[in-house]
């Protein structure tokens, strides 16, 4: 499984913030089982994040306004690195900022660590008052960050996506044409809950990101559209909780996707879904889930809708 030039041994991403620095899960999971790990979102400096409360369960799915809390990219390095490369991780580093030069700078420092396989562009976060999501829900803001880091590194780099914003395909071009090697999506949405005896919001932000299965099928939709602007890969996520769902993404579009969510709701889904996702390549006779990207198959109801 390729994704620009980084090679793969499955198309299960960990999600970013989801997984923590993934040295948290050593002891219980194989790290080099998965086909990467997407760490939690690095500033150049440590962040405490918003205050509590900053989780909330809704139907089929969590609100989030964790604020990025984080140690930092120095400290990252020097305590996570280490043992993500003994692990054997594929360490995919997701990397925010308030400005362009943080960005530049971020792309900069990890360039030269050993064992970072590409970096994840957070130009998403619904979370932070600057920068983040700011890029992100424009043609510009997110053409701007890509081409900068593009100029100062040879990882990989796929900017993540925010959902937020009315035509998607438009932004991921505006990525590629920046240089892009692919695009994950998506971020979460904005939301948010009242405590209606209280009338307060359930959330310390006010506000916060939904994810989960609540969101999966508008996630599908827009890997599918995306799918359709762009040629470089697409790193697909939103609400996978089962091999089908894993199944779905690709066949929108997806050459790899990422779990997020589910993984708070049981950290020992990511065998469950390998072995149904080679269940399913062996029920179709095919070698890889390669073969599956963006095969979905429109025509009959193009013809249904025609003859209507
Ligand atoms: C608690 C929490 C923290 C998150 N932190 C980050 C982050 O630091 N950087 C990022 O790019 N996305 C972050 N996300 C978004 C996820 O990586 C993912 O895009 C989103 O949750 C949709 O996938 P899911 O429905 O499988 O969770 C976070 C999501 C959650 C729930």
């Amino acid at each position: 499984m390729k994704i620009g030039s980084l090679t793969l041994a499955n198309p299960l991403i960990a999600a970013s913030g989801c997984f923590g620095y993934g040295t948290e899960y050593g002891e219980i999971i194989d790290l080099s089982s998965l086909g990467g790990i997407a760490v939690k979102g690095l500033f150049l400096t440590e962040r405490e994040g918003h205050p509590p409360p900053r989780i909330v369960e809704t139907p089929a799915g969590m609100l989030n306004a964790i604020g990025l809390q984080g140690i930092g990219v120095h400290r990252f390095i020097a305590e996570k690195m280490p043992e993500l490369r003994d692990r054997g991780a594929v360490v995919i580093v997701n990397i925010c900022g308030t400005t362009i030069q943080e960005y530049v700078e971020l792309a900069r420092i990890l360039s030269d660590v050993e064992g970072v396989a590409a970096l994840e562009l957070n130009i998403s976060c619904p979370n932070i008052k600057e920068g983040g999501i700011t890029f992100g829900c424009s043609v510009h803001g997110t053409a701007g960050v890509v081409r900068a880091v593009r100029a100062v590194t040879r990882l990989p780099i796929f900017p993540k996506l925010t959902p937020n914003v009315t035509d998607i395909s438009s932004i991921a071009r505006a990525a590629e044409e920046a240089g892009a090697d692919a695009v994950s999506l998506v971020n979460t949405f904005l939301a948010m809950a009242i405590d209606v005896e209280t009338r307060r919001p359930r959330l310390s932000n006010i506000v916060g990101g939904l994810s989960g299965p609540a969101i999966r099928p508008i996630a599908v939709r827009m890997v599918y559209e995306c799918r359709q602007a762009i040629r470089i890969p697409i790193i697909g996520m939103g609400g996978i909780t089962s091999a089908s769902d894993v199944l779905e993404f690709i066949i929108a579009g997806a050459a790899a996707v990422q779990v997020g969510t589910a993984n708070f709701v049981d950290p020992l889904i990511w065998p469950k879904l390998l072995d149904g996702l080679r269940d399913y390549l062996r029920r179709h006779n095919l070698n890889t889930a390669a073969e599956l990207c963006g095969t979905i198959d429109t025509s009959a109801r193009e013809k249904e809708w025609i003859s209507s």
